[in-house]
């Protein structure tokens, strides 16, 4: 193997990925913000701010897809003589004496050194509070007295990221600003219906300012060369209209030795209607002032700061893993635990690869997202299952999308995606399995969002089932709609026009036929959690009449769904078969490998062993698992955007890292922990940085929705990093599957299944009220616990029964 390039490695002590070379192959990013406020954050510290919705109140202005690559951030200048410098490298790419930038838990520090300065950044969003802070220490580590210019950097965005992207004839009048001291706000649109304003402020008098981008840059310059620093001069710009800006100029001297911290905040402010205005046209400071003294000293940003940490040692002190291979425990008690939470905060809107203006939160993939979290916040997983599910329709379907500013479905994309109500039952029942909170069945909750609509939770679940049971197909398998998980398996789309959606394009003459196994399989896992659940709480009916329904949907997967050796994947519009031995190209499909096998169809006949060594056979490479195979080298019309990719990328042959675990599970199930553990390692991000940082080219720290499959031009190369439910499925496979940690109704079952070569290991879980110390001796076994024994005493069967307090238990396999 060629030795790859590195450009980085983890500090586990310090739960930081530590990046040592700004020309990373891609840019590596973070994530600041934990609830209202966030920001996105390179390793040169581009990015931009928003608060709650990257489309709808977008802060700071970002350029995706430029020339150079991650144009636009905070941007610190320091004029050292003739010598400008940025501490992250970029804009101006001086070469440094020193680089290093370090992604934490919600926080990013940037240090630079040159001509014995050094400047470090520390970048974070306190908790509770609508602002990013910077936190610029300058050093000067040299034997002369330094005389430093220093300028600091933001653009605006007119807050609606999408028409700020657009609609110049509009945007280039309305930019208004308002400068008072070392503050300086961003006021545009403010007069009239919008009642939010922005600031950016630091905590030292200032030397001078300017507001409007072409006075500060100079109109054909680049952020490299902004002539107000080039000249180290800054001009006192007024914006009115064009682009506003925001940068405040500061001499700073600083002593042999000596150091000066500067306090930067970037803030977000709200108004009553009636409080908008201290005087006419000028805006109510008084929430700015107020949080700004919240934050102007040194003392009082670090306590915020210590504030967040303490928040990420309490999340991550709830599932702790110690084996002994650092690659695993590094991504269980870190990595994989921050990418969930991270996830569930955007779901798909923003990231380096999702531009925050065309996607809000995902019915399927917030149910999702959930079980990556709900551990670590069960309040707020309780709220966004009521969220998504205020989204539904009566009849079951629900929108594909909702904004997060407003919890409304979107209807751009609208509803027919036939596997999302199963969801919300996966989003459910894992809530109330780590919390033991049943009440939530019983909150009312409307549809789509309409007062006066409300039934329960509980109904919301039963009409989720019912919508797949009353829309099934000639061979009794769930009809596919527009699509199922597979947004790109388009059966009933038939688009020539490339200007049409795939997505949302339905071309239905005659009532559709097309059906899908995945949904199929997706629909006796989660509805023998359904009967479980109905059980549980005393429906004995309802759970009788949901089990007929699995019963029927397993002996109709048996008949019409089973090519030999695999799975099918669906039925066509037409009835043909699609993921057969009979067709030209992508004779299997990962999808319903991964579903039935985890609802194991079949087991009892082979079919799940069978399936499971055919995704060795067919999809397995170096890389992972590809979503099918052979790769569609045509499109076809009739199956829609999954044909529409090149060999080996995205749904068409990619290794779509989301549903290799499901294939994972289906082995642990099936108790081949040596082929699980094999599947997994080869997504695990850590083994990929251990062995590629230069063909993976995104984060190392993070999976990526998709890395290039065995039939791609350069397989292994990864993209769309970080947001993608490929996080909460890794999760979920280790914590629960692979580690055999798995929060139950009435307790905690411990049901590992492991490589041979396992060895033992403890696992400390937090859970309700109960604090578990859990250590498992597999001795060489793959799968069955043979004894568990509970503060000393050894229990009958493999759940430990939930009681408060802490305990020791011990499972011998
Ligand atoms: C992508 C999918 C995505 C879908 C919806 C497709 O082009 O390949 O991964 O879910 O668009 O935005
Ligand atoms: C990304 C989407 O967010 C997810 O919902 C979908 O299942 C996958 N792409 C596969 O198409």
């Amino acid at each position: 193997m060629e030795q790859q390039k590195r450009y980085g490695h983890f500090d586990d002590q310090n739960r930081e990925y530590v990046i040592t070379n700004p020309q990373t192959p891609w840019p590596w990013i973070n994530y600041l913000g934990n609830e209202d406020f966030f920001s996105l954050i390179s390793n040169t510290a581009g990015g931009y701010s928003f608060y709650k919705d990257a489309k709808f109140r977008r802060i700071t202005r970002y350029r995706y897809n430029n020339v150079p690559m991650d144009n636009g951030g905070r941007y610190f200048y320091i004029k050292d003589g003739d010598t400008v410098w940025n501490p992250g490298w970029k804009p101006c790419k001086t070469p440094l004496d020193f680089y290093e930038c370090r992604h934490g838990m919600s926080y990013t520090r940037v240090t630079g050194r040159k001509n014995g300065v050094e400047a470090s950044v520390l970048f974070f969003v306190p908790l509770k509070k609508w602002c990013e802070v910077q936190k610029l220490t300058l050093k000067n580590e040299s034997s002369e007295v330094k005389q430093l210019k220093l300028f600091s950097f933001e653009e605006w965005c007119l807050w609606n990221a999408a028409t700020d992207m657009e609609n110049f004839q509009r945007n280039f009048s309305t930019g208004e600003v308002e400068i008072e001291g070392s503050t300086i706000y961003h006021k545009t649109e403010y007069r009239e219906r919008r009642n939010h304003y922005a600031f950016y402020h630091v905590n030292a008098p200032i030397q001078g300012f300017d507001t409007d981008r072409e006075t500060f840059v100079g109109l054909y310059n680049e952020f490299a060369n902004p002539d107000a620093v080039m000249e180290g001069k800054p001009r006192n710009s007024h914006a009115h209209g064009w682009s506003p800006i925001a940068s405040h100029y500061i001499e700073v001297t600083l002593q042999p030795g000596e150091s000066k911290d500067f306090v930067f905040l970037l803030g977000y402010i709200e108004n009553e209607q009636d409080e908008k205005f201290e005087a006419p046209q000028v805006i109510n400071k008084k929430k700015a002032h107020a949080l700004i003294a919240e934050l102007d000293t040194t003392e009082k940003v670090d306590k915020a700061f210590a504030e967040l940490c303490a928040l990420w040692d309490n999340l991550l002190n709830i599932y702790k893993v110690k084996t002994g291979n650092d690659k695993l425990d590094r991504m269980v008690n870190i990595w994989n635990q921050y990418q969930c939470m991270v996830t569930f905060n955007f779901s798909r809107s923003a990231s380096f690869f999702e531009s925050g203006v065309g996607r809000g939160m995902g019915f399927r993939d917030s149910n999702q997202d959930l079980v990556g979290f709900v551990h670590q916040i069960p309040p707020r997983a309780r709220q966004r299952i009521i969220d998504i599910a205020s989204t539904q329709f009566p009849d079951g379907g629900c929108y594909h999308q909702y904004q997060p500013l407003t919890k409304r479905g979107n209807n751009d994309i609208g509803g027919g995606f036939n596997d999302d109500p199963c969801w919300l039952i996966f989003g459910t029942v894992a809530y109330i399995k780590e919390t033991g909170d049943f009440s939530i069945l019983d909150e009312m909750v409307p549809f789509d969002n309409q007062p006066g609509t409300e039934v329960t939770l509980f109904d919301h679940l039963k009409i989720s089932m019912n919508h797949v049971i009353e829309n099934l197909g000639p061979h009794m398998l769930p009809l596919i709609g527009r699509a199922d998980w597979n947004d790109c398996l388009n059966l009933n789309c038939f688009s020539w026009d490339p200007n049409e959606s795939f997505q949302t394009t339905e071309n239905v003459s005659e009532g559709t036929k097309a059906e899908s196994l995945m949904i199929a399989g997706l629909f006796v896992v989660t509805g023998k959690d359904y009967v479980a659940l109905c059980k549980k709480i005393g429906k004995a009916d309802e759970a009788e009449r949901m089990q007929k329904a699995v019963d029927a949907m397993i002996e109709a997967v048996k008949k019409h769904g089973w090519d030999g050796e695999w799975y099918l994947r669906a039925y066509d519009f037409y009835g043909r078969k699609i993921g057969s031995n009979e067709c030209d190209e992508a004779k299997i499909f990962i999808e319903s490998q991964g579903w039935c096998t985890m609802a194991e169809i079949g087991a009892e006949d082979g079919l799940v062993a069978k399936s499971l060594d055919s995704c060795k056979k067919y999809l397995e490479c170096e890389h992972g698992m590809v979503l099918n195979n052979p790769a569609f080298s045509k499109y076809i019309y009739e199956y829609g955007e999954i044909s529409s990719y090149p060999e080996g990328y995205k749904e068409n042959a990619g290794i779509f890292c989301h549903n290799n675990p499901w294939v994972i599970i289906g082995e642990c199930l099936a108790g081949r922990g040596n082929d699980a553990w094999s599947h997994y390692a080869k997504i695990l991000p850590s083994y990929v940085e251990e062995k590629y940082q230069t063909l993976h080219k995104v984060e190392p720290y993070v999976n990526c929705q998709m890395v290039a499959g065995k039939d791609a031009f350069k397989p292994g190369e990864g993209k769309n990093s970080w947001l993608t439910g490929t996080a909460a499925w890794m999760w979920y496979t280790v914590s629960e599957f692979i580690l055999g940690i798995k929060p139950d109704y009435d307790g905690i079952r411990i049901d590992p299944c492991l490589p041979e070569t396992a060895t033992d290991y403890t696992v400390q879980r937090k859970f309700r009220d109960a604090e578990y110390e859990i250590t498992i001796r597999p001795n060489g076994a793959q799968k069955g616990v043979k004894q568990v024994i509970v503060d000393g005493k050894p229990i009958d069967g493999t759940v430990i029964p939930y009681s408060p307090g802490k305990h020791v238990v011990e499972a011998t396999m």
